[in-house]
């Protein structure tokens, strides 16, 4: 069967793979519909991303049709259509052991650091995926994004009456966005760039953005929006470190701060008169749980949830490997691209 291969940075190619086994208990055979492509996609593509070795087959969004299942299954069977959680966990060590499946001290994402799912058929663990009798295979497809958005707010628990601030609306900061939302608290969302925050303000209705130069003037802009309170809760999702050791400044006194970028830097700010001072909450964000994914499934069905602005970009099989490098220029405006496969 065809599958797509990241040879080494820059380079993908079109190979030809054996068939997956059987099933054996507690898996399933599925088939990949439609991939969406993401940040950790680019990272792989550009070699920049730390985790990811090559070859790869990449592919850890995935919209997917249940084909057959192994001894013991009945959460799933021949037919369905499933969003795929693309976290693989041992089950066994101590996190696991805690339901932290998400922080897994074994974890691997398909896709990044084993195979994943830019190929016709894969056989997973029956326990990662998620049902759904009503969404599109391109909705299934998007809901692991939208996991980390999910799995963000959840660690930050903002209140109703309480202020967010996302900074980075990129499509990690969009899904943060949408959950922000939903629990009430005002959101306002900061970035350096107009066209992202325009984006913002235009598909997702936020109204209260500012545009950062770095310069001090976004703290006034931000005091103005907290009546003097700043942000009871921050959601850095930049990656960059030079934001996530500013992010402290923005927040309220007792207020939260969530790393959900990522970076490979070091992150530094000053202890006393910011985190002690105001005794702030300092929490890493990783990956998403089981239950994200089926609320977030439930939540698309309702129409609580919109993704017709999220999915900008279309390619077929074959025409992935051209269109790939276009989606890496901002001006193209890509928040998500789907691959149909
Ligand atoms: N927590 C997780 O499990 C998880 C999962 C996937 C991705 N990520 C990480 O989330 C981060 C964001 O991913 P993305 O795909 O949205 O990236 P992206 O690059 O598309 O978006 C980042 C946004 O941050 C803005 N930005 C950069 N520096 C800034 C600054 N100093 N001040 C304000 N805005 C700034 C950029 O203009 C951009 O709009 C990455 O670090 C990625 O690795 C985390
Ligand atoms: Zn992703
Ligand atoms: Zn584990």
């Amino acid at each position: 069967m065809k599958a797509i291969q990241l040879e080494k940075p820059q380079s993908f190619r079109r190979i030809e793979i054996t068939e997956p086994h059987q099933p054996g208990p507690g898996e399933a055979l599925v088939r990949v519909h439609r991939i969406g492509i993401c940040g950790t996609d680019y990272g792989g593509y550009l070699g920049r991303m730390p985790f990811f070795s090559y070859p790869r087959i990449p592919g850890h969004e995935l919209g997917v049709e249940v084909l057959a299942v192994g001894e013991g299954v009945t959460s799933v069977k021949p037919g369905d259509r499933c969003s795929v959680e693309p976290y693989l966990n041992c089950q066994q060590c101590y996190s696991c052991r805690r339901g932290h499946t998400n922080c897994c001290e074994n974890h691997q994402t398909l896709g990044v650091m084993c195979d994943g799912g830019m190929c016709e058929r894969m056989v997973l663990p029956a326990r990662k995926l998620h049902i759904s009798r009503k969404l599109t295979f391109e909705q299934l497809a998007l809901v692991e994004t939208l996991a980390i958005g999910c799995h963000a707010i959840h660690r930050a628990n903002p209140q109703p009456d309480e202020h967010v601030l996302v900074i980075g609306a990129g499509p990690i900061g969009l899904s943060v966005i949408e959950f922000a939302r939903l629990t009430g608290a005002k959101t306002i969302v900061m970035d350096l760039n107009d066209q992202r925050l325009a984006f913002v303000r235009e598909k997702m209705d936020v109204a209260d953005t500012i545009l950062t130069a770095g310069d001090g003037e976004e703290l006034k802009r931000l005091d103005q929006l907290t009546n003097g309170q700043l942000a009871d809760v921050v959601v850095d999702a930049t990656g960059s470190s030079k934001s996530m050791s500013h992010a402290l400044t923005y927040c309220a006194f007792a207020g939260r701060l969530v790393y959900v970028g990522i970076t490979q830097e070091p992150v530094s700010f000053a202890h006393a008169p910011t985190m002690h001072r105001r005794e702030l909450t300092l929490l890493a964000s990783r990956n998403a749980l089981a239950p994200d994914f089926a609320r977030i499934i439930k939540l698309i069905e309702d129409g609580r949830i919109d993704t017709r602005p999220w999915i900008t970009h279309h390619a077929d099989f074959d025409g992935m490997i051209s269109e790939f490098p276009t989606w890496l220029k901002p001006e193209t405006g890509v928040i998500k691209a789907i691959v149909t496969v």
